[in-house]
């Protein structure tokens, strides 16, 4: 296989690409030929050191997604054969063009989406779908406020809101972010005094979701503009982790805050929000009321300058890696 290999912590300078020998499938897996993998901020993390793989995943190839064609099933595999095209979540190894993933973490992948589009759907809009929909507890006629809205989770979680029927506001510092944020159906919020802006468009009332992609210089703020009974979803800290909360505004507005991540799930949490996002939200791929958002493609050998673009700010939808030219 061809595969991103980090040879330490650091920089961009621990990055290489190697050939090495194609992983085995265990009994329930399935090994995956991907044409394109999709970045994500933990790779980022994972780099910095900051960031481990869980126990029982490959430690030095990083990459926590999949999409691509089925090359061959595990003994016990009964859900797939050869030729299935496939996608889902994986603990690490995911930047690689062959790669391992339990049968129960993949679903099937929209007829009509090329691999390119595939491979930017799994990590971004399971995370947004887990966060808004299964905790939060999104309705329709709520409004849910996101944070970040432009990047690869932000555009998910932008999407999936309007296609459940809520409300969706989605703050982006740069007008590309937010021309984007208007084209699915939303509303756009301009980074600059987002929160006065988030109650003069609800006319006081505030967001009864808001997912937290940026991190602690929202938190005040999230809390004077969440509803009655709001729920706030600590999804990225990119932008800090340590703040301070007024634990009377909380409680006077009754409202909840949970964080969240995927990566180091047991095997059938994931599955679940897998399957979970397939069942609910699958078919709007379909439809066309979902739809993958890349912002570029970069070669695979060109992996150090997709992850210092991943960094960077202005980035409209997922940075992918392509071992297809
Ligand atoms: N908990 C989980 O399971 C999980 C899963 C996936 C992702 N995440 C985390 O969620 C976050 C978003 O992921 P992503 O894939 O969407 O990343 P991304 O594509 O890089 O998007 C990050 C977004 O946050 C904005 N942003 C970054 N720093 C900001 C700041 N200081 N002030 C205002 N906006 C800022 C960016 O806007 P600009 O373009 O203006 O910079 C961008 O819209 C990351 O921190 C990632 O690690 C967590």
């Amino acid at each position: 296989m061809r595969c991103v290999v980090y040879t330490g912590a650091g920089g961009n300078e621990v990055v290489t690409c190697e050939e090495r020998p194609d992983p085995v499938v265990g009994d329930e897996e399935v090994l995956i030929h991907a044409a394109f993998a999709g970045l994500n901020g933990a790779d980022v993390s994972q780099r910095k050191g900051q960031y481990p793989a869980p126990p029982g995943w490959p430690s030095d190839v990083p990459g926590l997604e999949v999409a691509g064609v089925i090359d061959a099933v595990g003994s016990k595999v009964r859900g797939w054969k050869i030729g299935d095209r496939a996608y889902g979540l994986v603990g690490g190894g995911g930047l690689a063009d062959r790669v391992v993933v339990h049968e129960r973490c993949i679903v099937h992948v929209p007829a009509q989406l090329d691999a390119r589009e595939i491979a930017a759907i799994p990590e971004v809009f399971i995370t947004a779908h887990d966060a808004v929909a299964t905790q939060a507890g999104l309705r329709p006629g709520d409004t849910l406020l996101v944070h970040g809205a432009s990047g690869g989770v932000g555009s998910a979680a932008v999407q999936i809101g309007v296609a459940m029927g809520a409300r969706v506001l989605g703050v982006s510092r740069h007008e590309a972010g937010r021309a984007a944020v208007t084209s699915f159906g939303a509303e756009a919020v301009a980074a600059d005094g987002w929160a006065e802006q988030v109650l003069a468009l609800t006319g006081g009332r505030g967001a009864d979701v808001i997912l937290e992609l940026v991190g602690s210089p929202n938190f005040a703020d999230d809390i004077a503009v969440l509803a009655r009974r709001g729920r706030i979803a600590i999804v990225g800290i990119g932008a800090g982790h340590k703040t301070e909360l007024s634990l009377r505004d909380l409680m006077s507005k009754r409202g909840s805050i949970f964080g969240t991540t995927l990566r180091a799930r047991p095997l059938e949490e994931k599955a679940d929000a897998i399957q979970r996002f397939h069942h609910e939200l699958g078919g709007h791929f379909t439809s066309g009321r979902l739809r993958p958002v890349i912002d570029r493609s970069f070669p695979w050998i060109e992996a150090a300058s997709a992850l210092a673009h991943m960094e960077g700010s202005g980035k409209v939808g997922k940075v992918l890696l392509d071992f297809a030219s």
